[in-house]
C-alpha cells in the first residue's frame, strides 16, 4: 500500500481529485467505483469545479457505488441515490443511466445483490474504486467480522455505524438498520483502490490499517493483500502512524 500524506482535508481532496481526473483523461470509458459519506465530498467538489473550468467530460464514464440503505426510497433525502445526485451526478455531464447504486427498495433483496454483482461484471469490472474507512475499519458497509470472500450482500449495520451516520438524519431512530453493500471480495477485485481518510477520529483505524495484520475483524485490512492500493490521508488521520 502506498501512503500519500497531505496536510489537511483540502489537500487530501485535491490530491485524490487530480489522480481521478488523470485516470479519466487517459481512459474516457473508465468504470469508477464511488463512495458516500463526508470524506469524498471534497473530492467531488474538486471534480465538479474541474469539469466546469477545464471541461473534463464524464459522458462515457460508468460509475458504480458501494452501497445503499435498505428501506429508503431512491428519492429519500438521506438515500445514497440522492447524496450522489446532489453532490456529484447532477453537476457533471454524466448520463444518469450510466450511474449505478444498489436498490435498497427491491422486493427481492437477494436477487438485487446478484443483479449488482452481474452488473459489475458486465461493465468489465471496476477500474478505480474510491473508499472511505469507518472508525471500526469498515469499508463500504462491511462491518468487522465480514468474510474477506464476501460478495454483494445484505448487512445489519453496527450500532457505531448507525450512530456515526445519525448526523445526517433527523434522529438516530430514523437511521436504517440494514444496507446492501458490495462485499469485500467485490471491492478487492477493483483494479485499483484509492482509500481516503481525514481527521483525528480516523487515526486509530488508519494506524491499524497501515501497521496491523490482515484480519477479518478489521475489514479494511483485506486491502493489505491487494497489489494496487493508495491511501491518501491528512496529518490528523496519520498522527498515530
Ligand atoms: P465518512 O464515512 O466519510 O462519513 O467518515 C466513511 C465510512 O464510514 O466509510
Amino acid at each position: 500500500m502506498k501512503v500519500i500524506r497531505t496536510s489537511n482535508y483540502g489537500e487530501m481532496s485535491r490530491t485524490a481529485g487530480e489522480l481521478i481526473i488523470e485516470k479519466i483523461r487517459s481512459n474516457q470509458q473508465l468504470t469508477l467505483g464511488l463512495a458516500t459519506g463526508s470524506t469524498p465530498k471534497g473530492v467531488y467538489e474538486y471534480l465538479i469545479s474541474d469539469h466546469w473550468q477545464n471541461g473534463t467530460s464524464y459522458k462515457n464514464i460508468t460509475t458504480i457505488n458501494l452501497d445503499e440503505y435498505i428501506g429508503l426510497r431512491n428519492d429519500h433525502p438521506n438515500s445514497y441515490h440522492i447524496f450522489m445526485r446532489k453532490n456529484l451526478f447532477d453537476l457533471l455531464d454524466i448520463p444518469l443511466a450510466e450511474t449505478f447504486i444498489p436498490d435498497g427498495t427491491a422486493d427481492d433483496l437477494e436477487t438485487e445483490c446478484l443483479r449488482y454483482e452481474n452488473l459489475i461484471k458486465e461493465k468489465g469490472g471496476i477500474d478505480l474504486q474510491l473508499l472511505g474507512i469507518g472508525q471500526n475499519g469498515h469499508i463500504g458497509f462491511n462491518e468487522p467480522g465480514t468474510p474477506f470472500k464476501s460478495r454483494t450482500h445484505i448487512v445489519t449495520l453496527a450500532e457505531s455505524t448507525r450512530q456515526a451516520n445519525s448526523r445526517f438524519f433527523p434522529s438516530f431512530r430514523e437511521v436504517p438498520a440494514q444496507a446492501i453493500t458490495m462485499g469485500i471480495s467485490t471491492i478487492f477485485e477493483s483494479r485499483e483502490i484509492l482509500l481516503l481518510a481525514s481527521g483525528a477520529a480516523k487515526a486509530e483505524a488508519v494506524a491499524r490499517l497501515i501497521n496491523g495484520d490482515s484480519d477479518e475483524n478489521f475489514p479494511a485490512s483485506a486491502l493489505k493483500l491487494h497489489r494496487n492500493v493508495t491511501i491518501i490521508a491528512d496529518e490528523a488521520a496519520l498522527k498515530l502512524v
